[in-house]
This record gives structure tokens, sequence and C-alpha cells, in this order.
């Protein structure tokens, strides 16, 4: 069926008011996280069309994807030579390319190599879908999101109410937790995570969870201190074949989702993520973690926090320094990239 025809018959069947749908470009798609992160948007209503793009698989993906009866159109890319054709025209671009922590690897172990591949695909969106919204789940976020900013800053598009780290993952594992200890549904319980994405630097809010929850001091700092490890909870269970893929497609989808859903107006949307700001919240650390407004522009604004509880004042002045330091790293990284 032809493209123009596919997307009207999109428009109508969704009935989704001004545009039938997104163009979403998956850069990573044949790993462990892009493959079942794309299949969740492929059964995506707002995905008009899936951008596969990886340096190896992406054909295999697509052909097996491209069997799902959605209305969503699957193209494969492969290596840098057809980087530009996949990204022209991406509204949003989803990024977990690159490698993952075995046991006994932090995540800022990962810089080495993944700094340079955040680096290049960084400079691809800017020379072929400078507007897009990037959501860059690359380890270590803490660093892959100021390297990007400095990248696309030097080519002259940088926008940083379109650039996130993606944290949701945090944020699903904490319901989760909190969920199951307090005894109510972790589809309903929400927790601000702010801060950074990786051991000390995430910051859950359990003093702010939506229900509130009564749980004493010592559930808190158990729960706490788990949300900070979970990731390597599910390396050490992985025995060196991976880290999280499964959840993190799922949490990555979830959030792919909301800036579609922002990006097709729907008002009041709110996703914690990891983004440059100004907020008083942040204390002078440029890029952090915290609930966004989304509208079509990219972030709107954040949603009000209460002050935090003396232990959460606590977590965050003993990990301030570590978060500048992977912040500063992944600038200076990004401004000598060439
Ligand atoms: P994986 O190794 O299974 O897949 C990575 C994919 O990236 C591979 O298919 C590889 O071919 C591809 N790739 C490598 N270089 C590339 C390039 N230059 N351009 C395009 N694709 C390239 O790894 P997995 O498990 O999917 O993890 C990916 C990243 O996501 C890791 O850095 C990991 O640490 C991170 N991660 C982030 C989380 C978060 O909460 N933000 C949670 C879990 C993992």
């Amino acid at each position: 069926m032809a493209e123009s025809r596919l997307a009207k018959l999109a428009a109508h069947l969704t009935g989704r008011g001004s545009k039938a749908g997104f163009r979403v470009a998956v850069l990573g798609a044949s790993g462990g996280i892009g493959q079942p992160l794309s299949l969740l948007l492929k059964k995506t209503s707002l995905v008009r069309e899936l951008h596969l793009y990886d340096v190896k698989g992406t054909k295999g993906v697509m052909a097996d994807l491209s069997h799902i009866n959605t209305l969503t159109t699957v193209r494969s890319f492969e290596g840098n030579a057809e980087l530009g054709a996949c990204l022209k025209g991406c509204d949003l671009v989803v990024i977990p390319a690159g490698v993952p922590r075995k046991p006994g690897m932090t995540r800022d172990d990962l810089f080495k190599i993944n700094a340079s591949i955040v680096a290049s695909l960084a400079a691809g969106v800017a020379d072929s879908c400078p507007e897009a919204f990037v959501a860059i789940i690359s380890n270590p976020v803490n660093s892959t999101v100021p390297i990007a900013a400095e990248v696309l800053k030097r080519k002259g598009c940088y926008n940083p109410a379109r650039l996130f780290g993606v944290t949701s993952l945090d944020v699903v594992r904490a319901n989760t937790f909190v969920g199951e200890a307090s005894g109510t549904s972790p589809e309903r319980m929400n927790v601000p995570v702010i801060g950074g994405h990786s051991g000390n630097t995430i910051l859950p809010l359990l003093s702010q969870t939506t229900p509130r929850n009564s749980l004493p001091e010592d559930k808190v700092r158990a729960l706490t201190n788990r949300i900070q490890n979970a990731g390597t909870e599910v390396v050490e269970a992985k025995a060196g074949t991976g880290s999280a893929t499964l959840s993190m497609a799922a949490a990555a989808h979830r959030f792919a989702e909301s800036c579609l859903r922002a990006m097709n107006g729907e008002s009041g949307v709110v996703e914690c993520a990891y983004v440059e700001n100004k907020e008083p919240l942040s204390q002078g650390l440029p890029f952090f973690a915290l609930p966004v407004r989304l509208n079509k522009s990219g972030v709107s604004g954040f949603a009000p926090l209460a002050a935090l509880s003396p232990y959460e004042a606590q977590l965050f002045d003993s990990m301030k320094g570590a978060l500048a330091g992977n912040i500063k790293k992944g600038q200076e990284f990004g401004r000598s990239f060439n």
C-alpha cells in the first residue's frame, strides 16, 4: 500500500486529530534493548513509521517486526552510510546504542566506548533531523547527555527542551518496589526519581509518592538502596550476558509514548527525565533528572516538588560531587569530539 494511503488510513482509524502519527528512529535497534523496544513501538498507534538503525542485524529485525499486523511501517538501515537516510524527517530518536555493563562494572566504565558512539549519533541527528526529540538510553547517561548537548551545540542546533536522558527505568523500578512494600498496586504508584542515573546519583523521593505511603524510616532506607542498585541486581543475575533489557524497553517505551502524546497535543504529560535545567532543586548542577512537563515543543516546565526530607537532602549532598564530575567529563569529551 502506498505510504500516503497508509498514513490516511492510520489517521482515520486512530482518530487522533491533526497528525496520523510520527516517524520514530531507534538507534541500536538490533540490541538487547533495541529489539523489544522496537516491538513495543511497532504496536504503538502514534508511531506511523519506525526506522531501525544499527551497525548490524536490522534487516532481520525489520523482517520479523513487519509481519505484525499494525499500521506502523518498518524500515531498516545499517552502518554509518545509511544513518542520514534513517534520521531524515524523524520526530523522535531513541538511542540505546552501545555496550552494556558486565558484573563488577560501573556505568562510568562504559564511557570509553559509548561516548564516541553517542557523539557520532548526535552529530547524525544534527545533520538530518535537528528538530527531533532525542532520548538517550546509552550509559553512562550522566555523561552521554552532556556529550550530545555539546555536539548539538557545535552543530548550531542544540535545543535543551528536546534532549533527554531516559531515567524512566528508575521510576518504573521505584514504583514496583514501593508499591509492593506499601500494599499499593505498582501500576497506581508514582515515585518521583530525581538526580542522575547511576548508583547513588539516583535519588528516589519516597517522601513524595502518590498515593502517599507510611513506610517506616528503616524501610525507606532499604528501598532507596535497592532502587539505586537495582541495575546491578539484573547485571549480576544475567551473569555476564548483559544488563536490564526487557524492563528497560518497557520503561523507554513509556517515555517515548509520553513524548509522542505530548507532540500530538495532549496536555498534562509529565515524565521524570535527565535534562539541562536551572531549577533551584538542581542546586547548580546543569543536568539533572526532574519531573518534566512535556508539550509539542519539548520541555515546557517542571512539575512542582516539595522540599526533600532530611534523609533525601543528605543523600543529595553526598552525590552532588559525583554527578558534577560525570557531567563535566561528558561536556569535555563532547567539546573535543570531531
Ligand atoms: P546490546 O549490546 O545488547 O545492544 C547494543 C546495540 O548497539 C547492539 O546491537 C550494537 O550493534 C549497537 N551499536 C553499537 N555501536 C553502534 C553504533 N555506532 N551505532 C548504532 N548501533 C550501535 O546492549 P543493550 O543491553 O541493548 O544496552 C544498550 C545501552 O543501554 C548500554 O549502554 C546500557 O548500559 C544502556 N542501558 C541504559 C539503561 C537506562 O536506564 N538508561 C538501562 C539499561 C541499559
